[in-house]
Order: C-alpha cells, then structure tokens, then sequence
C-alpha cells in the first residue's frame, strides 16, 4: 500500500492572455463550462481522486476563485428564503467538509515550475497531484483517479499523455517513453519542433508528482520563455526517480484557448439534462441553415 495522495496544487497564477479582454479582470479559470466554472470541475476531479488539501497558486486578478470556495451566507439565505432548493443546494458544499483550501501568492508569473515550487511549504514531503484547470478532461473514473490508480501498481511519478498531431508538438512538453519498462519517460522536451521532437506524445495538465521534485525545480534555471519550467526539472528527476506517461482514458478539452473552450461548452451542453436535448435541436437547426 502506498502513500495516499492528500494535496492537489492547482496553478492558476497565470493571465490568460489568450482570452483577453474576458480574462483582463477575472481569472481564466472562473471561465464557466455551462454552469460551472473550469476551476470548480478541477477541484471536484481532485476531491473524487482522494485529495483534502487543495493548494491553489494564485496571482493578481484571481480573487474570484478564493470567493468562489469560500461560503456566502447571505446568498445561501435568500435562496432558502426563495424555495430555491436545487440552486441552494448547488453552492453549498462545493468544498467537501474535511476538505481544506491553501492559497499562496505567486509573488512574479515566473512560470508553471515557480508556481508549483510556491506550493512546497504547503505540500511537505509527499507525493502530491498538479492539476492544470484550463484541460478538462472527461473521464469515468476522472483522470487523477486513473492516475492514483496507476500510481499505485508502480509508484514512482505519474504524468498525463495523449498523442498529438506532430505538427502541434511546439504547443506542448513531449515525452520519448520505454513501453517495455511499464511506459517510463526516457526524456521529455519542451516544446520541440516538430523535427525535433522525440514523439508525439505529448504531457497534458494532470501530474502526481513524487517530493523530489521540489528539489529539482529549486535548482531548475530559466528555460524557455525565460520560465522556470515544470517540464526542465522532470527532465532532472527522470535521472534519479521513475517517471511513467500514462494515457489516460477520457477526452480532453484544451478550455486554454478558445476553439477548445467551445467544443468543451458545446460537449458538456449536450449532456447536459436541463439544456442538452435543446441545445442538440439548435445546433442541428443552425447546420441544416448552412
Ligand atoms: P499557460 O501557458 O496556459 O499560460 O499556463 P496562461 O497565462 O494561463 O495563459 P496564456 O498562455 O497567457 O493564454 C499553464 C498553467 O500554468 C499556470 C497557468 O495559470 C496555467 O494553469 N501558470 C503559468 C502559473 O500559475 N504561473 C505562471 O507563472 C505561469
């Protein structure tokens, strides 16, 4: 039996800057998909996945997000007062009782790996999950519990992978893997070119990171972008610690850029019970226009 995985560090420091103006004002993560924020789907994949302590990085312009978990006696009132039952019931416990939030400043956006450093004093030296809320990921069981899952047959570090087209490898870290020693990352490049890349296999936003990791992106220099990359410090740790890709069973949406946050809108508003049938007679309706 392993470590179970108790923190989640979500990092949401970053501006957006590809949904401005949307994001010039209120975070990217607060981007609702149908009637939920993208962060709440992140908490609840890392809740379902057994984390109680959920460490959110936070910057400037992301207040909404600590409001968001935070209780609101005053709505929760006029909404009993109203009969509104169903929609009491939907910002009630939207943090799980014996579930706890962290938020810690990211004092400068210095990158994915600086925002998950600024999470160390509050995950100590455990195994822990970075979850990147702008990919939603469609899953049953959700991706971070397939993740503990595989975790738990092998230990070591686990790190979500999909295929990409070769073309789209500089969007991404892309990894080279060892399928006969239980899929372990042999090295992993940020954003390669496409003939540079090792494969096309490329990291998404879900990680179970083991500790050691936190030494590593201490001693991890600026790479690109002049970033502190999280991809550079696994790249250290590979030499020192297992490291798996596992392909995950589900669909991302990359909800970071706007074609993707469309189709995750038009997928969840589809299965949706209250909008889905109607939505689907829309869409139908607009195609047949065409
Ligand atoms: P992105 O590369 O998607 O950057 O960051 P971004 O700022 O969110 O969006 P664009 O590219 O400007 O549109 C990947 C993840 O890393 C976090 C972001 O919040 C996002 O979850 N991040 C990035 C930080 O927390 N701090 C940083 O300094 C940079």
């Amino acid at each position: 039996m392993r470590n179970k995985i108790r923190s989640a560090v979500f990092p949401v420091a970053g501006r957006g800057t590809r949904f401005l103006p949307a994001t010039k004002a209120s975070p990217k993560e607060m981007l609702p998909i149908v009637d939920k924020p993208l962060i709440q789907y992140a908490v609840e994949e890392a809740v379902d996945a057994g984390a109680t302590k959920l460490i959110f990085v936070t910057g400037s312009s992301k207040r909404a997000i600590e409001d968001h978990f935070d209780s609101d006696p005053a709505l929760e009132k006029s909404l009993a007062d109203a009969g509104k039952d169903e929609l009491l019931a939907s910002i009630r416990d939207i943090v799980p009782t014996g579930v706890s939030c962290i938020y810690i400043r990211q004092g400068e956006p210095l990158g994915l790996g600086h925002a998950v450093l600024c999470a160390r004093p509050a995950v100590g030296d455990e195994p822990f999950y970075v979850h990147l809320a702008d990919d939603l990921i469609s899953g049953d069981p959700s991706c971070l519990s397939q993740m503990a899952a595989e975790y738990e047959r092998h230990g070591g570090s686990v790190i979500a992978v999909e295929n990409v087209p070769p073309e789209d490898t500089s969007s991404y870290g892309i990894v080279a893997i060892d399928e006969s020693n239980e899929n372990r990352i042999t090295q992993i490049v940020e954003k390669p070119d496409p003939e540079d890349a090792p494969s096309s296999l490329a990291v998404v936003g879900r990680y179970l990171l083991a500790p050691e990791i936190f030494d590593k992106l201490a001693t991890t220099g600026r790479g690109a972008g002049g970033e502190i990359q999280l991809t550079d410090a696994i790249s250290d740790l590979l030499a020192d610690k297992p490291v798996h890709a596992y392909s995950f069973d589900g669909v991302r949406y990359d909800c970071g850029n706007k074609l993707g946050y469309m189709k995750a809108s038009i997928a969840y508003g589809l299965a949706h019970p209250g909008i889905g049938e109607a939505l689907r007679a829309h869409l139908e309706d607009l195609i047949c226009e065409k």
